[in-house]
C-alpha cells in the first residue's frame, strides 16, 4: 500500500531553532520519513502576513530550511521546499477562497485573535485569507495526514469543508485530510522558568538552547539552569520541576530512560547531572550546527538542494492543480 501522505508546514523561524522544535518536533519529523510519505514546506507565504524585513525573511527562510536538512531531513525520503518557489500554493489559494464564505472566514478565531493584537492598521487582507493558503497548501499534495495542535483545528475543519466542497460541486478531486496528534514525544521547558515551555518567544534567552548556540553558552545555560533546595535527582514535576525538565532533555537526547537515569544519578549532585547533561546536549547537537554552517556557507549547494525540494513539490502540486483547472473549466 502507498504510505500515507504527511503535510506539514512551519514558519521561517528567526535565526535558530530551540532544543523545544527539535526534539519535540524535527525529531519526529525526521523519524516518520521511514513510514509516511512526507511534504515538509517552509512557509514564507504565510510568514508575510505579518510585516517582514526582506533581508531577514530571507535568511531565516534558508537557515530554517538548512536546520531541517542538518537535522536529517532527507531529500531522497522527503520534500522538503520553501512554499513561494512553488506557484501552484497561491494558484489554488485563489481558486479555493471563490468557494469560501466571507462569513464562514470571518469565523476564524486565530484571525479574530490576531486583528485584535495587531490593530485595523497592521491587518491585513492576507492574514484573513491565511487559512485558504493553508487549504491549498494541504490539498495540493493530496495529503491523508496533517500534524495539527489545538491552534491550527479549526484551520483544518475549514481545509475538509472546502475539499468536500469542491468535490461535491466539482467531481472528486481532493483527498479529505484528517488531523492527527503526533504521538507523545518530548515537551521541555524554559531552564530558568522551569514550568513554561520553551519557546522563541521567552521574555529572555537564559532558558533557551538554541541548535546554533555556540558549544560554551549551552553548557553555561545547562549548567545556570534553575534546580531546587533538595539535593535529590528524581523526576517529580510538581515539586522538582526544573530537574525533571532536565531528567527529560537527557532522556530525549540520549533515549535513555528516566528511571535509569534515577539510577545513575543517586547519591549524585545536581552539578554532577548538569555537567553530563551539557555533554550529552552538546554531542548531540554539534553536528547539526556544523552542518547547518556548512550548508549556508555553501550557498549554491543549499539552493540546489531546495531547487530539487521545490522540483519534487511542483510536479505533484502541479498535477493537483491542473485537475482543478480542468474540473472549473479552465
Ligand atoms: P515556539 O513556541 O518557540 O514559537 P513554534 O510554535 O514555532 O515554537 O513551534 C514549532 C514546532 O516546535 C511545533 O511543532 C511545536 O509543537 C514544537 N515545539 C515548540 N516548542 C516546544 C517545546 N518547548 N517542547 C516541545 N515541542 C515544542
Ligand atoms: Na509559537
Amino acid at each position: 500500500a502507498p504510505r500515507p501522505v504527511v503535510f506539514s508546514g512551519m514558519q521561517p523561524s528567526s535565526d535558530s531553532l530551540h532544543l523545544g522544535n527539535y526534539l519535540g518536533a524535527l525529531v519526529n519529523w525526521v523519524s516518520l520519513q521511514d513510514t509516511v510519505d512526507p511534504i515538509y514546506c517552509v512557509v514564507d507565504l504565510h510568514a508575510i502576513t505579518v510585516s517582514q524585513d526582506p533581508a531577514a525573511l530571507r535568511e531565516s527562510t534558508r537557515r530554517t530550511a538548512a536546520q531541517y536538512l542538518a537535522a536529517g531531513i532527507d531529500l531522497e525520503r522527503s520534500t522538503l521546499f520553501v512554499q513561494s518557489h512553488v506557484p501552484a500554493h497561491s494558484e489554488l489559494a485563489w481558486v479555493l477562497g471563490t468557494i469560501t464564505g466571507f462569513g464562514e472566514a470571518s469565523r476564524m478565531t486565530q484571525f479574530k485573535d490576531k486583528s485584535a493584537r495587531y490593530g485595523a492598521e497592521s491587518t491585513n487582507v492576507g492574514l484573513f485569507t491565511y487559512p485558504v493558503l493553508m487549504a491549498a497548501d494541504i490539498l495540493l499534495y493530496q495529503a491523508d495526514l496533517v500534524p495539527v495542535g489545538d491552534d491550527q483545528r479549526q484551520h483544518l475543519e475549514l481545509t475538509r469543508d472546502l475539499a468536500a466542497r469542491f468535490n461535491s460541486r466539482f467531481g472528486e478531486t481532493f483527498t479529505i485530510p484528517e488531523g492527527y496528534i503526533p504521538k507523545e514525544s518530548a515537551r521541555i521547558y524554559d531552564l530558568q522558568d522551569p514550568t513554561s515551555k520553551m519557546s522563541k518567544s521567552a521574555a529572555s534567552d537564559a532558558g533557551l538552547i538554541r541548535l546554533l548556540d555556540d558549544p560554551k553558552i549551552i553548557t553555561k545555560r545547562i549548567k545556570s539552569a534553575v534546580t531546587d533546595a533538595e539535593r535529590e535527582i528524581r523526576f517529580d514535576r510538581e515539586a522538582k520541576p526544573g530537574v525533571s525538565n532536565l531528567l527529560d532533555v537527557f532522556a530525549a537526547t540520549t533515549g535513555r530512560t528516566i528511571s535509569e537515569l534515577e539510577s545513575a544519578y543517586a547519591g549524585k549532585g545536581y552539578g554532577d547531572l548538569k555537567g553530563d547533561l551539557a555533554e550529552a546536549v552538546v554531542e548531540r547537537v554539534a553536528p547539526i550546527r556544523e552542518r547547518t554552517f556548512e550548508l549556508l556557507d555553501d550557498p549554491a549547494e543549499l539552493d540546489r538542494l531546495l531547487a530539487r525540494g521545490a522540483d519534487k513539490a511542483a510536479e505533484r502540486a502541479e498535477a493537483t492543480l491542473a485537475t482543478v483547472y480542468d474540473r472549473i473549466g479552465f
